[in-house]
Order: structure tokens, then sequence, then C-alpha cells
């Protein structure tokens, strides 16, 4: 794995994000995916005393937006406030920590850093005018040609696209192909995992395309109007690409925020997005002479059984429910351990048990308590608890995103300590040689606290609980993960 310019631990600030979703009435794993990583990666940062920044959003002017509120009567404001509920109450199950929420469709806080840079844009000359014939996917917000199609469908929703004929403007993509690879290459932007980098550069050695930046206001009624022509909306991933930097307050009097956190450290954002993400955005911020993100780290899709969670496939894993059943930090754990941030991932109700059962009931939660029990027992106070004891390996894994192996690192850790158990016999040990026993036992404790801080990133809670139970000398009164049957 290479190194990233986030983990030379110099840098006093870091600024993370997550894509901003499409305002969907019901939100599914792949959402709680993408923020439960960033939070962790998040999380991992700020106990490393850094100063962190991390913002989320909602992806409001879209097309799809149209239909739905027809279909269901409604205001665009009342469903867009409704779902963006919807969201915020999944984040707080979550435990996402998140600094700012940014909405499209805020006119005082998204729309004029949206307009700044389309007008930059414009300055660079790399807007023209020019007409679009051709397909056009509401699902991905995309425009497709007739060789990108399976079967004349869109190949990510399966559904014919639209076909238009528009006048729209257009922006000079194809000029900034080099540089972009050239970015790419050295690892100025570095795409994480190497898979995605030499996908997107075999997708810029074929050449970039000039894309089509605006729309009719006819079709998109909800879009930013385009600046000196109101008979147009900027693209609407155009418009959503912005929100990494409005949501600092670029194109704004206030953009302090701007100023401390940009460049972004890192965009997380999933496998399907990657073109928008590695082209368009670096292409519009090179033609806005802005500076480029550092890096992106490119996740997998969650599936189920091996198949993509469908309605008709009835294998969609409701977030909402896994949280009901397990609690939130079951569903990061797994999220952490089981998936890997690189690649695809998969969960089934059945994975979902062994994982919690293996990890949590019999793992995690059966150390706490005999460690616990124990020192509850035999010592009379918790043992002095050292200021810093997190292993630089865990730290250095989470600076290279690399956090299922970090989270496997902290059950190593977990497992040496139940065998240490094992072998050293403390219960028995403490009754021969009571002072030796109790330096054992004391040792175990101290071992625990340090697993405990290391959870702080991936089970926020449970990092309190235990560091707690620790502080006050107490067994836990409850297991803290109950065995599933
Ligand atoms: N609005 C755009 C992003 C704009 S960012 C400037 C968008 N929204 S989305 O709601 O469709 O998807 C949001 C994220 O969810 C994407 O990163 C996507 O990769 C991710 N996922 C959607 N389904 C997923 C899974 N089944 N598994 C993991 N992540 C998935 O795209």
């Amino acid at each position: 794995m290479e190194e990233f310019p986030i983990s030379n631990g110099m840098k006093k600030s870091f600024y993370i994000t997550s894509p901003i979703f499409y305002p969907n009435a019901r939100l599914h794993m792949g959402h709680a995916y993408v923020v439960t990583l960033c939070d962790i990666l998040a999380r991992a940062k700020k106990l490393q005393g850094v100063e962190t920044y991390f913002s989320v959003g909602s992806d409001d002017n879209t097309g799809k937006i149209v239909k739905i509120i027809t279909e269901k009567n409604q205001k665009v404001e009342d469903y867009l406030s409704e779902v963006s509920q919807n969201f915020k109450d999944l984040y707080s199950k979550l435990d996402i920590s998140y600094d700012q929420f940014i909405h499209t469709s805020d006119k005082e806080k998204h729309w004029p850093g949206a307009i700044a840079m389309w007008n930059k844009l414009v300055e660079a000359g790399d807007i023209y005018k020019s007409k679009y014939s051709g397909l056009y996917c509401v699902g991905c917000e995309t425009f497709y040609t007739e060789k990108d199609l399976v079967d004349g469908k869109c190949p990510v929703h399966l559904t014919v696209p639209e076909t238009v004929d528009e006048e729209n403007y257009f922006f000079r993509l194809s000029k900034y192909t080099k540089e972009i690879k050239q970015k790419i290459e050295s690892g100025e932007l570095s795409i994480v995992p190497n898979t995605r980098k030499n996908e997107i550069l075999a997708l810029l050695d074929r050449g970039l395309d000039d894309v089509s930046f605006s729309r009719p206001i006819k079709n998109v009624p909800h879009g930013i109007p385009v600046p000196g022509d109101p008979t147009q909306v900027i693209y609407v991933w155009c418009d959503a690409l912005v929100n990494y930097i409005s949501a600092l307050g670029y194109g704004t009097k206030d953009d302090q925020l701007y100023t401390k956190f940009w460049p972004a450290d890192v965009h997380v954002i999933g496998k399907d997005i990657l073109r928008f993400h590695a082209a368009i955005w670096p292409g519009m911020l090179l033609s806005a002479d802005l500076p480029l993100p550092k890096s992106i780290l490119v996740h997998g899709m969650i599936n189920s059984g091996g198949h993509k969670m469908s309605k008709s496939l009835g294998n969609v894993i409701d977030p909402n429910e896994l949280i009901a059943e397990y609690g939130k930090e079951a569903v990061r754990y797994y999220l952490a351990r089981e998936v890997s941030p690189f690649e695809d991932g998969d969960l089934t109700a059945e994975k979902f048990k062994e994982a919690y059962n293996a990890g949590l009931a019999n793992g995690l939660g059966n150390l706490a308590s005999r460690i616990l029990t124990l020192s509850e027992k035999y010592l009379e106070k918790a043992p002095e608890i050292p200021e810093h004891s997190i292993p630089q390996e865990f730290k250095d894994l989470m600076n290279k995103f690399e956090i299922q192996k970090a989270t496997d690192f902290v059950w190593k850790e977990i497992g040496e300590l139940d065998k240490f158990i094992q072998d050293s016999e403390p219960f028995k040990l403490v009754k021969v040689d009571e002072e030796k026993g109790k330096e054992v036992i004391a040792s175990m404790v101290l071992r625990l606290y340090t697993i405990a801080r290391m959870l702080n990133p991936i089970m926020p809670e449970t990092n309190v609980t235990l560091k707690n139970l620790i502080k006050q000398n107490k067994k836990p009164a409850n297991p803290l993960f109950l065995r599933k049957n």
C-alpha cells in the first residue's frame, strides 16, 4: 500500500467528505456504509489530535424529484425537509459525527458557491453552447451513448433512457485530460485503491469528452439557473460536486472554513461515481484554478447473498432494522470488520448474526466481562491509566484508510488477551501469590483500556462504556453484547 499525504503526521487539519445523497425516501445499507466509513476515519483523526471537519449532505436539484413530488402531490420544500430528516435520523442512530449537512437547494449556503464556480469556468473560456442530442438516464443523472447501454437500457438502472435533444452549455473537460492524468499518476491526487486508480487512468488514456453542463429549465425546474441565462439550469453533477467547497463557505463572505480546510484530504465515494469525482471534478477545479483534493477513497458496493440488493430479489437489508435488533455499535462493527473498504462486501441476516456472536458477544463482550469481574473482585481500585497508549500500527492503518485491517488489529489483541487469561490463570494465581496475581490482573485491565481506546473511532459508545467501567473498577451489570440465537 502506498503512503498517503494525510499520513505524514504533520498536517493539523483534516477535511473528509461523504457523497451527498439523492433525496430518497428510504435509505439503504449503501448510505449507512459510506457515512460510517467517513465517520470512522474522521474520529480516528480526532483521536490523533487533528482538527477535523466532516461534511455530508443532500443532492436536491435532481430531475428525479419532479416525478416524486408530482406523484406525492407534495411541495418540493416539504418533501426535501421530510427526507433530510430521515437522513439525519439515521446518522444520529449510527452516531455519525458530521460537522455540516449541506443542501444543494440552500440558496444562501450552496447557490453562491455553485454560481461562483460557473463564473470561473466561463472566465476560463471553458463553457460554450452546443446542441446535445442523445440519451439521458435520470436515475444516474448522466448522458449516455448507444454503446454504453445494455439491451438499450441504462446499465445501472436497467431502464430505457430518455432521448433528449437540447441546446446546452458544455464544459471543455477534454482540455484537462492530460493534466488530470498527470496529477493522478504522480499521486498528487491519490486514488485509493490502485485498482480504481488504474480504472480511471485507462479512461483518461481514451481521452475525456466535453460534457453537457446545463439542462433546459423546463425539464429540470428546481435546478440552479445558469448565470445570465434563465432558460437553463446548471447540470446537477456540476452543481453537486461544488457542495464539497460550498459546505466550507466558498463563494460567500463567510469562507474562513474554506481557507482553513480546502483542499479536502479525502472524498469518500462509491465506485459507481468514480468518473464524476476523478475526472469531472478535478477538471472543474483546474479550470477554476482551485486546488485539487488530496485523495479519493473509492469503496465497493454492499451486496446481499452475492447479489445487488433489490426489492424484486427481496434481499434488501434496512439499516434501521439492523440497528433496532443489534444496536448501532454492532452495525458499525460489521461495516468496519467484515467489509473491505476497497472492494465489494456482502451482508445477509445470517452473516450479521454470526459476526455479532463471534466478534462481540463471545469476543469483546466476554473478554471485557472476564477481566472486569476479576478486577472488581481482587483490585481495590483501577490501575493508573497511562496517557498515551494507542499503538502506532493502529494509527498508521487508519491513516492509510485500512479500516478493516485496523479493526482486525484490535480483535487480534482481543484474541491474544483472551489467550493470556487462559494461560496465566490469574483467578488461581491470586490465591497462591496475591501480589503477583493482582499485578497480572492490573496488566490485563490496562490492555483492555488500550483496546477500549482503539475502539473510539469504530464503536464510540462501547469506547466510553468500557473506559468508565475500567475507571470505576466495576464489572458490567449486564452482558455488553447479548448472544443471539
Ligand atoms: N448524489 C450522488 C452523489 C453526488 S456526490 C457529489 C449519488 N447519490 S446516491 O444517493 O445515489 O448514492 C450515494 C452513495 O451511496 C454513492 O457513493 C454510492 O456509491 C453509494 N451506494 C449506493 N448503493 C450502494 C451499495 N449497495 N453499497 C455501497 N454503497 C452504495 O450518487
